[in-house]
């Protein structure tokens, strides 16, 4: 690879819907606690698709699972093909994923430029001797890896902040650095946990404009966790509902808030008021 630009982002892509990752059977264990018990689970091409539930339901253990950082207990995966059961994560990185996490993870006291070009690194071709040489070609890697960076934080809506410190954005615009510094990879699938924690209602209304645009402007397939459940219901093709580390049901977003066993298990939980409060309507009539 020579060029990065966003133009040929999304280049060597799966068509839509074909299948990206399946998981089966997929579950992790901690002692005696099953936080993910024989979940089933694809990501087709070209899609967003999320995974809900309440609190503790084992959606970040599952994403941890997915990008090789737990060895899962049981089960099956593959991804791009390819076994990636219990592999680890730079290797399941190399092949296309990248996600951001829950508790953003973003180098506080590096610039924002910087921290988009540590997620480029999977990609830079620069080894060591051409590093110590300063050969040209790795000049040349080194300035259209500068303007990639800034193309992503221009996509992600944060350019003006290219030069400040991570750690001195608000929290919003942490979480959107957070994904650009995930898109610089140019991921197949980006694997979202929670990008709206934190968030105000402005930002989280523009963050669903900005998942389908890392859908149809780059062709990376999304994975979202998201608490939200407005935002998810707007945003999601598929959704898939996890409870106590089991899928109790998956579909589109209809048939999911239609479900009895969803909304039992979200009135049940300490989620209970937040999703009554923001989606009672539909609650209450399912
Ligand atoms: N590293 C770990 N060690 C022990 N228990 C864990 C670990 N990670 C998660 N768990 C437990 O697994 C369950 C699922 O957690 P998690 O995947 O974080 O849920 P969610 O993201 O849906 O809120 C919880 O009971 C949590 O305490
Ligand atoms: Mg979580």
């Amino acid at each position: 690879m020579t060029q990065m630009s966003m133009s040929d982002f999304g280049h060597d892509r799966l068509p839509r819907d074909h299948e990206l990752l399946r998981a089966s059977a997929l579950t992790m264990r901690f002692g005696g606690l099953t936080a993910v018990d024989a979940v089933d689970f694809t990501i087709p091409a070209g899609r967003v698709v999320s995974l809900i539930g309440p609190n503790g339901a084992g959606k970040t253990t599952f994403f941890n699972m997915l990008t090789g950082l737990y060895h899962p207990t049981e089960g099956e995966l593959t991804f791009m093909g390819k076994d990636t059961f219990g592999r680890p994560p730079h290797k399941i990185a190399q092949l296309g994923m990248s996600r951001t996490f829950q508790n953003i993870r973003l180098f506080k006291e590096m610039t924002c430029v910087d921290n988009v070009l540590v997620g480029m690194h999977t990609k830079l071709q620069g080894g060591m001797l051409s590093t110590l040489l300063r050969l040209p070609s790795q000049r040349r890697e080194e300035r259209e890896g500068i303007e990639l960076a800034r193309e992503l934080m221009r996509f992600v809506g944060i350019h003006s902040r290219h030069a400040e410190l991570a750690g001195n954005l608000p929290y919003g615009d942490q979480r959107r650095l957070e994904i650009a510094r995930a898109l610089a990879s140019r991921p197949s699938v980006v694997l979202l946990d929670e990008p709206a924690a934190g968030m105000n209602p402005m930002e989280t209304a523009a963050l669903e404009g900005l998942m389908h645009r890392i859908r149809d402007e780059l062709g990376c397939t999304v994975l979202l966790i998201e608490h939200e459940m407005k935002l998810v219901m707007s945003v999601s093709e598929r959704v898939t509902v996890l409870n106590f580390g089991k899928k109790i049901a998956e579909g589109t977003p209809d048939e999911v808030r239609n479900d009895p066993a969803v909304v039992e298990a979200y009135l049940g939980s300490s989620d209970g008021a937040v999703v009554a409060d923001k989606y009672g309507d539909e609650v209450a009539t399912a």
